[in-house]
């Protein structure tokens, strides 16, 4: 056993999350909050800026702040599993995370 099964790829488990719960309003071409997540690549891959919006939506996923209440919203499972995705590629201590998250 690696611990690891079931744990998301970013093709395969990301991206379809992102596609079906946050694309409505976060494409290139609508991008509310100034946050385009059509575009990224996966973690650590991609423009260094990235970084920050990955590390925006691990505290946007972590408080459940998105999706905004009144939309379609992910399982708790599902959620979880994005968080602790974005933890692990970002690379975050528990401590990291605590100054990240309120
Ligand atoms: C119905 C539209 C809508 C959906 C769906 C949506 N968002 Fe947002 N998002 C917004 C709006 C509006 C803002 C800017 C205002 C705010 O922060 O509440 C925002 C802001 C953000 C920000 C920037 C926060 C900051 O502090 O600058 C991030 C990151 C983000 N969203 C991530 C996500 C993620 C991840 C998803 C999917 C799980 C998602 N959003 C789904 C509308 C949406």
């Amino acid at each position: 056993m690696s611990g690891n099964e079931g744990a998301l790829t970013f093709e395969e488990g990301v991206i379809p999350f992102i596609d079906t719960y946050c694309i409505d309003c976060h494409a290139t071409d609508i991008q509310e909050g100034d946050t385009d997540l059509e575009t990224l690549q996966n973690i650590g891959e991609g423009p260094k800026k990235e970084r920050e919006t990955w590390k925006l939506m691990f505290k946007q996923l972590s408080e459940g702040e998105m999706p905004p209440e009144d939309e379609y919203q992910p399982s708790p499972e599902e959620r979880a599993a994005v968080v602790s995705w974005l933890k692990e590629g970002l690379g975050l201590t528990d401590s990291a995370e605590a100054a990240l998250v309120e």
